[in-house]
């Protein structure tokens, strides 16, 4: 079996990613402003950790910022961030009590201290939970991780920590942000875009793809479980034919 990639045929995936797609459409085809959206979006994120814990699932990915998203306008990113701020604020006890273990993955040094601190705080309290593990990739970018693992290779390798022959797949899968989770079995992306936008570059080598038309303020638990039913159909091969898997 491969690293991190879970064996063929089962039926519930061990790791869920999603990319959270279309808050800003849900909102202007409202006439609402986008923060409106995001905010919908909120209780899409709620809604999707419970299906995940319900389904059996042991990580689930979030992609709610990305580093490209810095560009967006000073007054959607500041609202993002504040809502961000908050959901961490007002949900991390109930994550706790239900035993979801939060990370976060993406370039920390872009947020303010306030969100680091509330970052950090949810992480370390939430540490030893084993129900469900809750990654968030904020600020994220799967070429800038690729990037930082190649520079540290790199640089362990110029002081003599490593020897280029021990430079292999599971190495350069060490050196990055999701070294201690599993690659995903399962993305998921919302609002009928069918892209990968620099998500999860090197984990989603052999990860089953699923596209939904639902914007993400629109996805409901039954949609999570549709697309874990569809998840089950699908044959992984892994790059080898049926006979000889
Ligand atoms: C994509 O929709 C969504 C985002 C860029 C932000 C996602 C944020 C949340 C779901 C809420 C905060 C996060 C947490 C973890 C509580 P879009 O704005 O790109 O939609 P569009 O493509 O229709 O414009």
């Amino acid at each position: 079996m491969m690293r991190g990639v879970s064996d063929h045929n089962v039926a519930t995936p061990v790791h869920v990613a999603i990319i959270m797609d279309g808050n800003g459409r849900w909102a202007t085809t409202r006439g609402l402003p986008r923060i409106m959206g995001h905010r919908k979006g909120a209780d899409s994120v709620r809604r999707a950790i419970q299906a995940a814990s319900d389904c059996g699932v042991s990580y689930l990915t979030l992609f709610a910022f990305s580093s490209e998203n810095w560009n967006r306008s000073k007054d959607e990113v500041g609202e993002i961030m504040r809502l961000l701020r908050y959901y961490l604020h007002s949900e991390t006890e109930e994550l706790h009590a239900k035993g979801v273990k939060i990370c976060v993955v993406g370039d920390r040094t872009k947020f303010d201290k306030e969100t680091v601190g509330l970052i950090e705080l949810a992480e370390n309290k939430t540490f030893d939970n084993k129900q469900l593990t809750l990654v968030l990739a904020l600020s994220y970018s799967g070429r800038q991780e690729i990037t930082w693992a190649v520079r540290a290779i790199a640089e362990d390798a110029v002081q003599g920590v490593l020897n280029l022959d021990e430079i292999n797949e599971d190495l350069v899968s060490n050196y990055l942000l999701t070294r201690d989770i599993p690659d995903p079995d399962l993305i998921i992306r919302t609002s009928g875009e069918q892209r990968i936008s620099n998500f999860l570059l090197w984990q989603s080598a052999y990860t089953e793809l699923v596209f939904v038309d639902q914007l993400w303020p629109d996805f409901q638990e039954k949609d999570f479980q549709a697309a874990i039913e569809e998840f089950g159909t699908r044959e992984r091969r892994y790059g080898r034919t049926v006979e000889n898997r």
